[in-house]
């Protein structure tokens, strides 16, 4: 962690805020789907630290999938193009399904998903995510959980990196700009 402390610029959600709202909102789902179980759906890599923390909060039986698609390279900017890396092990139908996400900046790649994985009929479909940036939305999605709303800037930490790296870290924050230029 020390590693990286160089290349923080500001932390935006702290460990401890993180930790407080993922404790809420388990309890929430816990409460929401009393008497089910669920099928959580991360989407990698990003969304394997909240996956494992939010998962801990969850009163309930639960099984767990991954799938993974491309969005972002090294870049910064989404490129619009969403392709499935790697599909989902489990059948979807009749399953009430949570995807788990840990940002939603443009909301094509959720969209996408969302998309995609309605067509397997499962019994039912939400998101929950632990970040939303405010601002360049740019497709309208229905978030049945949301974290924080945070400002449109790049951010690592907590499952998101910059170029692979920055995902251990325990908390969310920007970069300088000085870190972006060592790669
Ligand atoms: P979207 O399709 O633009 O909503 O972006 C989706 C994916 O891009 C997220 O699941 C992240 O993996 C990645 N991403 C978006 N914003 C950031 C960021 O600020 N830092 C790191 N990764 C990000
Ligand atoms: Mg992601």
């Amino acid at each position: 962690m020390d590693a990286y402390a160089a290349d923080i610029e500001k932390v935006l959600v702290s460990a401890e805020e993180i930790q407080a709202k993922l404790a809420q909102m388990g309890e929430q789902i816990t409460k929401d789907y009393t008497g089910k179980s669920l099928l959580l759906v991360g989407v990698l890599k990003g969304a394997f630290v909240v996956m494992a923390d939010l998962s801990r909060q969850i009163g309930l039986p639960l099984e767990f999938d991954f799938m993974a698609v491309s969005s972002y390279g090294a870049a910064t900017k989404t490129s619009g193009v969403v392709r499935i890396l790697k599909d989902l092990d489990h059948d979807l139908k009749d399953r009430d399904v949570l995807i788990v996400e840990d940002i939603i900046d443009s909301g094509l790649t959720l969209k996408y998903l969302l998309k995609s994985l309605a067509g397997r009929k499962p019994a039912s479909l939400e998101v929950a995510a632990l970040l939303r940036k405010k601002g360049i939305q740019q497709v309208e999605l229905d978030l049945r959980y949301v974290g924080f709303d945070i400002p449109n800037e790049f951010v690592v930490g907590y499952g998101l990196d910059f170029a692979e790296r920055y995902r251990n870290l325990p908390y969310v924050g920007t970069l300088k700009p000085q870190a972006y230029e060592g790669l």
